[in-house]
């Protein structure tokens, strides 16, 4: 195994590499504190790099007496602080006990571990002994006696860093953290343009792209959730960068809670970007003997522009993050009953469902809201998971058992978190809901967010769940978000530590998945935050799938799916086919469509199959056959973004198996164009002198013809004569699968 952290010991500095990236920082002689002196591609590790050191004598305010370079305003810097000079935002801010700010956090010493530490508490990529090597630096406050740990990992195949932050307090007093940013990176340069996804309920993960200003950007949450208006991920570009060519780095975090990403661009347009809990609404009381730990920061660094860097996440994801007892494994194909029946239904019509799922070779039926206390509307119940007799006579577990008679799986809908008026434990315990009990709490859906941050309140629920889950063979569990948290108190939290409330909201939702997880580890759980609202690297660790978005509309999805691509692997990405008109948008498109769409994700159908025709019914068979068919191909193969939704009419992806033995493509036109122009769809990642036979046809192409001259697309020319007057044009929103198989013997 080839070395991956470099320490020169003379001039104290750090090389993290593994020949794909470097990632090098030194100790400054006059501040003690961390200088940050290259990030990106792999360089060659040298005995000293001090020729990357630039000081200047410059208008500046100067930290040492008669020093005119020790200027940390134009440092770049690993850790910044508050209380140098630098007035760029810092990554630490600390109240002391009388009020000032001001800190100093000077290098203690190192420790290199082979592998990667587990995060008390807290989700975090994980990595054994030879897959990669962990870098610890501790620094002490020169003002107090607090230490502070910077922990680097690097994996050992992958373009990729991952940091997080402890902080510990042996003093006898209390200090303030305000802010601690879990990754602070300082770039040279700033020509970058900074990329995001945004959104709203029902349309996630749209895709933005723009330069960068002079000054300060940032995307964030502030919703005690990571939300559906920014995922907390963002990536800058090289401007020249595109999605396969020229460098990007991309930063996701793995946490499910408030989050800021910032970017600052200084005068001499060097790039401060940042990632970490967002210091709006956080504060947390270091008392003697505490630590506190900031979640895990990811960077990636791609030279093959956006696809390189997504493709790097999801392997990353895939490996190290998501469970192994999930990542590689088969998904069962799910029907789930929310748009057939929302909260209308009762044991037989959800048997008739199930009947006619097994029928059509569907592998899990999955029983969504409305099974429990006296839940006909989204107005009551939540918080009491006791079975609703008169929809379910003989329970949840007389239910399962029929269900598991059919042959089919067997899943069931939590909201964990959440709280109506009218339950039991909202009758008995109004000091467990978030807000103040003199001030305004705002409903959200009509219910009420549980103080997670109070052990009690994740016992209860865990004992209310287990008593649900222990009742019979649960195979799989949707768990529920439906509403941001506003007016954050908790009546639980002493007055100084009211900042604590978000964070350790999180802490306790992380609890309980680990709770449950351990009680039943062989559970799948698929998250969900009324669709995108929590879809974050946090909850993967947890959660191998989580459902990408309410919107259920085929032309949609391909935003939200190619948005969600951009840092989450396809066996992560929840879809379903649902019924026309759309329920969100009203839209009719095919079932073809809607199916070929939602084969790049988790497949899954949630429709009445009680009203589909023979017709479709034997589509959907064909569906389901053909995915299950191709589901390693999709889950595990790498995957290419080929035309983007947000630039035009077409859309196209495909995924490659790791051995190029096999592809998939996926080819969407939204709008009909009447007598359009010739098109072709160029490929990628196929090996070049290899021949493939696209769809069992006869006539085969080589890998470089088809990633050169392109897949020609045939049968949208609707100027001849007889598919005009015979009306079998494909008409708006139409689709394609092709699947390429590797001839053996090329
Ligand atoms: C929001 C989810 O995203 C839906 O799929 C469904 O489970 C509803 N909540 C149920 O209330």
């Amino acid at each position: 195994m080839k070395k991956t952290v470099h320490i020169n010991e003379t001039n104290q500095e750090f090389h993290l590499t593994n020949g794909k990236i470097s990632y090098i920082f030194r100790v400054m002689e006059k501040t003690h504190t961390l200088e940050q002196l290259y990030a990106g591609k792999a360089i060659r590790h040298r005995d000293s790099f001090d020729h990357l050191i630039e000081r200047e004598i410059r208008p500046s305010n100067n930290q040492v007496t008669g020093d005119h370079t020790t200027s940390l305003e134009h440092v770049k810097q690993e850790l910044p602080v508050f209380g140098t000079t630098d007035f760029r935002y810092p990554a630490l801010e600390i109240r002391y006990p009388d009020g000032d700010r001001i800190s100093q956090f000077e290098y203690l010493d190192y420790q290199v571990i082979e592998g990667k530490k587990k995060l008390p508490g807290m989700p975090a990529t994980f990595a054994e002994a030879e897959e990669a090597t962990t870098l610890e630096i501790r620094l002490h406050d020169r003002y107090s006696a607090l230490v502070l740990k910077l922990s680097y990992t690097i994996f050992h195949q992958f373009s990729a860093l991952t940091r997080h932050v402890e902080i510990s307090n042996s003093g006898n007093e209390t200090y303030q953290l305000e802010r601690l940013m879990s990754f602070s990176l300082d770039l040279p340069t700033d020509d970058f343009d900074f990329i995001h996804l945004h959104g709203a309920w029902a349309r996630e993960a749209q895709l933005e792209r723009h330069p960068l200003l002079t000054g300060v950007q940032h995307i964030s949450s502030t919703r005690g959730a990571s939300s559906h208006v920014h995922n907390p991920f963002f990536a800058l570009a090289k401007k020249t960068a595109t999605e396969r060519q020229g460098e990007v780095f991309g930063f996701s975090f793995v946490y499910s809670g408030n989050f800021l990403a910032q970017v600052e661009v200084d005068p001499y347009h060097v790039t401060r970007a940042m990632l970490g809990i967002n210091p709006h609404q956080f504060g947390w009381a270091l008392s003697p003997g505490a630590v506190f730990t900031a979640p895990e920061a990811v960077m990636v660094y791609s030279d093959a522009g956006l696809n390189g860097m997504s493709q790097t996440f999801h392997s990353l994801y895939r490996n190290h993050l998501i469970s192994p007892k999930w990542s590689g494994r088969k998904r069962p194909i799910l029907i789930n009953n929310w748009e057939a029946t929302y909260f209308q239904f009762d044991e037989a019509k959800i048997l008739e469902l199930a009947t006619d799922a097994q029928a059509l070779g569907i592998d899990l039926f999955v029983l969504d809201d409305g099974w429990f206390g006296k839940r006909d509307d989204d107005a009551s119940s939540l918080g009491d998971w006791s079975v609703d007799r008169a929809k379910l006579p003989t329970g949840i577990a007389g239910l399962a058992d029929k269900i598991h008679a059919l042959g089919l799986q067997f899943g069931l809908w939590f909201e964990p978190e959440m709280v109506s008026v009218g339950t039991p434990i909202h009758d008995a315990h109004p000091d467990w809901e978030i807000g103040h009990p003199h001030k305004n709490i705002s409903h959200g859906r009509n219910q009420y967010v549980l103080d997670f941050s109070r052990p009690e309140v994740v016992d209860n629920i865990f004992a209310q769940m287990d008593a649900i889950l222990k009742s019979c063979k649960i195979d799989y569990v949707k768990w529920d978000m439906n509403r941001y948290i506003s007016e954050a108190f908790s009546q639980a939290l002493s007055s100084e530590r009211q900042g604590e409330i978000l964070h350790r909201y999180i802490l306790g939702v992380y609890a309980l998945y680990e709770k449950i997880l351990a009680g039943y580890p062989e559970l799948l759980i698929e998250s969900c935050a009324g669709g995108g609202g929590r879809f974050d690297a946090g909850l993967l660790y947890y959660a191998p799938q989580t459902w990408a978005s309410d919107d259920t509309d085929a032309v949609e999805r391909l935003k939200i799916q190619y948005g969600t691509s951009l840092v989450y692997p396809l066996s992560a990405i929840g879809s379903h086919v649902s019924e026309v008109p759309n329920h969100q948008v009203a839209r009719i498109t095919s079932l073809k469509m809607r199916g070929d769409v939602a084969a790049f994700g988790t497949f899954g159908y949630e429709l009445d199959s009680t009203k589909l025709s023979e017709d479709e019914k034997a589509i959907i068979r064909e569906q389901i056959t053909q995915v299950k068919g191709w589901q390693a191909l999709i889950h595990q193969g790498d995957f290419y973004r080929l035309l983007s939704p947000f630039e035009g009419n077409t859309t196209a992806w495909m995924v490659v198996a790791a051995d190029k033995s096999e592809a998939l493509v996926g080819v969407y036109h939204v709008l009909a164009k009447p007598n359009p122009a010739y098109e072709r769809i160029l490929l990628a990642g196929l090996d070049a002198a290899a021949l493939y036979r696209i769809d069992g046809n006869e006539a085969v192409r080589y890998g470089d013809d088809l990633m050169q001259a392109g897949l020609l697309l045939g049968g949208n020319y609707i100027g001849r004569a007889q598919d005009y007057w015979s009306r079998k044009m494909p008409g708006d929103f139409s689709s394609q699968l092709y699947h390429l198989q590797k001839i053996d013997n090329s």
